[in-house]
């Protein structure tokens, strides 16, 4: 991930904008159909180095995955209990999905696995997912005693269910647990502090598994069978529209619909963040995609204001801070963004890289322990910006640049993880 790219200002963004496939639906629902004996067809599949990631850790525990046209793939898996000890590590890239989502699977195998991941992967907390699998009975061995991978992986006994408390918000760890709950002799139940992403417990029940939820806590009933629906189409992803959504708010006379949206409402922070700083947002054509909420959403250019982001909402938009921080450099007033201390470990630490990248362009923010603070109004000028390896931080820094005097960036081309198409999409804007 060396390359480096020019981003010319963009005068006004005027157009159509279709949002790619959904990262977190199309990693769940990989592993999930690979879990089936019956074929599954996923269409608009993010076609993206993470959701690669899962596919091809998939096909090394034996589970056929074709790919028939562009976003379409047929996963043809081996059922419940059918997956087969892989012959060499298994790699899951810069893909934190895939690792917390496949160790609650492989955890509860009766056989032997290792998994690793890139340098930042290596660095990312696993105690948080191997507490609650070795209290299930997973054998778990990683480096600094299971906090970090790699991580060899059983031969796992039968499982027992739990109930487990998280101690902080994370579909990643939440879906770990559930999945592993399949394969346990006893319901598991799983609570959060605030209610995180929801996409595992709805494709288990589209897959048949019995999933009833009760305020922010989750029980899964083990299963002996998952019964595959034929097909599943993939949701647009918002965490990938949510770039546009801001790109049209900030430059002045830009109209833009951003089409196949996913309005899953434990995602849809950003829409109410926006809203609250004065964005004018409009859904259009709201409908059902899989078992997911979809719309279309039309967005003027609007004066944006500052305002204060944290608590509750904070996993309903976990991942748009960076480009929040964005829209916040271009409202009018103050932008107080606190309770993200997540975000220091995501793919990097995304705290520290938004104050400091952006500093570079002349933003004004203050780095907190937990947040952010972002002065609004102060023009950004050209600069050389660093993307840490990080795929929201390039496209952030892109589209930041794109409202101002342009930006460089060094690093540019790790949008692959979940949005190859990014720049493309950003060139054909630049007239
Ligand atoms: C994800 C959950 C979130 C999010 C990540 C994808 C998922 O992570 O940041 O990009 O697909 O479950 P946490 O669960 O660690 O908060």
């Amino acid at each position: 991930m060396t390359q480096t790219r020019v981003i010319q200002p963009v005068r006004q963004w005027q157009g159509t904008i279709v949002a790619p496939g959904d990262k977190s639906i199309s990693h769940r629902s990989v592993m999930l159909a690979g879990l089936s004996e019956r074929p599954v067809r996923l269409s608009n599949f993010l076609y993206a180095a993470d959701c690669l990631s899962t596919v091809r850790c998939m096909r090394a525990l034996g589970v056929k995955v074709e790919k028939d046209a562009e976003g379409v793939l047929t996963v043809s898996g081996n059922g419940l209990y059918g997956l087969k000890e892989p012959e060499d590590v298994l790699d899951a890239g810069n893909s934190g999905t895939t690792l917390r989502l496949l160790s609650g699977i492989l955890g509860a195998q009766p056989f032997f696995s290792i998994i690793t991941g890139d340098a930042s992967l290596r660095q990312r907390p696993m105690g948080r997912v191997v507490k609650p699998l070795r209290m299930m009975g997973s054998q778990l061995a990683g480096r600094q005693d299971g906090r970090n991978i790699p991580m060899a992986i059983g031969p796992n006994p039968t499982l027992k269910g739990i109930n487990y408390d998280l101690p902080v918000a994370s579909a990643q760890v939440k879906s770990a647990i559930l999945l592993a709950g399949l394969f346990a002799d006893s319901p598991t139940t799983v609570s959060e502090p605030h209610r995180s992403r929801d996409h595992t417990e709805r494709l288990l029940e589209l897959f048949g598994v019995k999933v009833t939820r009760e305020g922010t806590s989750v029980t899964v009933q083990p299963a002996q069978e998952l019964e595959a629906p034929p097909a599943i189409d993939i949701a647009g992803d918002i965490s990938s529209a949510a770039f546009w959504m801001v790109a049209a708010s900030i430059v002045p006379g830009s109209e833009v619909t951003i089409e196949n949206v996913g309005l899953n409402p434990t995602r849809t922070g950003i829409l109410d963040v926006l809203e609250q700083m004065g964005a004018d947002l409009t859904v259009l054509n709201r409908r059902r995609s899989g078992n997911e909420d979809i719309a279309d959403i039309l967005v003027r250019s609007a004066a944006l204001k500052g305002c204060e982001i944290g608590g509750e909402i904070m996993p309903r938009l976990i991942d748009e801070i960076p480009i929040l921080a964005v829209a916040a450099m271009f409202a009018s007033g103050k932008t107080v963004i606190s309770g993200a201390e997540e975000l220091r470990v995501k793919e990097t630490d995304r705290l520290h890289a938004v104050a400091l990248e952006f500093g570079k362009m002349g933003a004004v923010i203050e780095e907190k322990e937990d947040g952010l603070v972002i002065e609004g109004g102060h023009s950004l000028h050209e600069a050389t910006c660093f993307a840490h390896h990080d795929h929201r931080i390039a496209m952030s820094l892109a589209i930041a640049g794109s409202a101002a005097q342009g930006v460089t960036i060094e690093g540019a081309d790790c949008v692959e993880i979940s949005y190859p198409d990014f720049y493309e999409v950003l060139a054909s804007f630049a007239k």
